[in-house]
């Protein structure tokens, strides 16, 4: 038997029965991290214009949107912080008031049980939009690196879970460590953007948090799209330093990173389902030309296949309550 006809692949296609049984990649809530955006201040909720379904929201109005993520199963949240108060050091960022600081210690109390996770960047705080601090035109990678470290064990001390940092400065994985471990925060781990490119799909999220740098762009120091090999040099420095995950991001122009990460490395892969990747699917659904829970299912599901465990999604509300209709 060499092939057609004793073999048809179209046999285990027949039923959804069949189908399920010898299904390889299935999404779970359980895989699934929600971003949140908390804007410093008082009875705060807009929703993001670019970002339809994405609301921000100030500490104060968090409790019941932390329930009803609770509600649907989701494990975790990533928090982004929108200070009031931006400065060229980006100080509101480590301010143990700062935004994130506060919505870290609501969210903790209104539900203990779900994982916190915090990103660790400047961009939301400094006045020029930059992810360090800016000497002379260029963002200075060692100045940075202890303002980094401060933010991160000030998010630890709000009760965070996890800290994602996202700068992408050299070194900042074993200082962020170092500096946890120092004060005793040596059961917090790391969510590291190891393989962070300078993408066009981040412009939504820039609307949101209030981002965009105010002069020049990203490229010295976010990755440039057009390199796989070096994204496993960067992993391979962050696992090295000290990250308990490691994540690529943006998600699905790079399925192939994911999969080369994947087969590279055994630590645990999230990856980061961008900004604008949700923004083209809403958009698309609300002109009628796409079937949003099918695509959102088809684009997880690819996601995970490439080889994520975890996935950072806009999409995380809508998947969980569709799994549940469908119980
Ligand atoms: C902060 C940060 C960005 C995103 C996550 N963390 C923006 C950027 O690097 O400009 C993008 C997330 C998204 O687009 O959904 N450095």
């Amino acid at each position: 038997m060499t092939g057609f006809p004793q073999i048809r692949l179209r046999r285990l296609r027949r039923t959804e029965r069949l189908r399920a049984l010898v299904r390889e990649n299935q999404v779970q809530v359980g895989d699934l991290v929600y971003p949140m955006f908390v804007v410093e201040g008082r009875g705060i909720k807009q929703e993001v214009t670019s970002m339809p379904g994405v609301t921000r929201f100030s500490p104060d109005r968090l409790p019941p949107e932390i329930e009803e993520i609770t509600r649907l199963g989701i494990p975790a949240v990533i928090l982004f912080g929108i200070p009031q108060h931006k400065d060229e050091a980006g100080s509101s960022a480590y301010d143990p008031e700062g935004v994130v600081q506060q919505s870290v210690r609501t969210i903790k109390q209104a539900a203990p049980e779900l994982l916190v996770i915090t990103d660790v960047c400047l961009c939301e705080y400094t006045s020029h939009g930059h992810c360090g601090i800016v000497v002379e035109d260029r963002v200075d990678n060692d100045k940075t690196l202890p303002l980094l470290a401060r933010m991160a064990l000030s998010h630890a001390e709000a009760g965070a879970d996890m800290v994602a940092p996202s700068d992408m400065m050299d070194g900042r994985v074993r200082t962020i460590r170092q500096e946890l471990d120092k004060n005793g925060f040596s059961d917090i781990s790391i969510l590291s953007y190891a393989a962070k490119y300078a993408s066009a799909f981040y412009g939504p999220f820039r609307e949101a948090a209030e981002s965009a740098p105010s002069f020049g762009d990203r490229r010295s120091y976010q990755m440039d799209p057009a390199n796989a090999r070096e994204a496993l040099r960067e992993v391979e420095q962050d696992i090295a330093e000290g990250a308990d995950i490691i994540m690529v991001k943006p998600a699905l122009a790079y399925l192939d990173v994911i999969r080369q990460v994947r087969n590279t490395y055994n630590c645990p892969l999230a990856a980061y389902n961008v900004s604008g990747e949700y923004a083209m699917v809403k958009a698309a659904v609300q002109k009628g030309w796409l079937d949003e829970k099918a695509v959102v299912m088809e684009t997880l599901t690819a996601i995970k296949r490439a080889g994520a465990d975890v996935i950072l999604t806009y999409h995380a509300k809508d998947f969980a309550a569709w799994k549940a209709d469908e119980r």
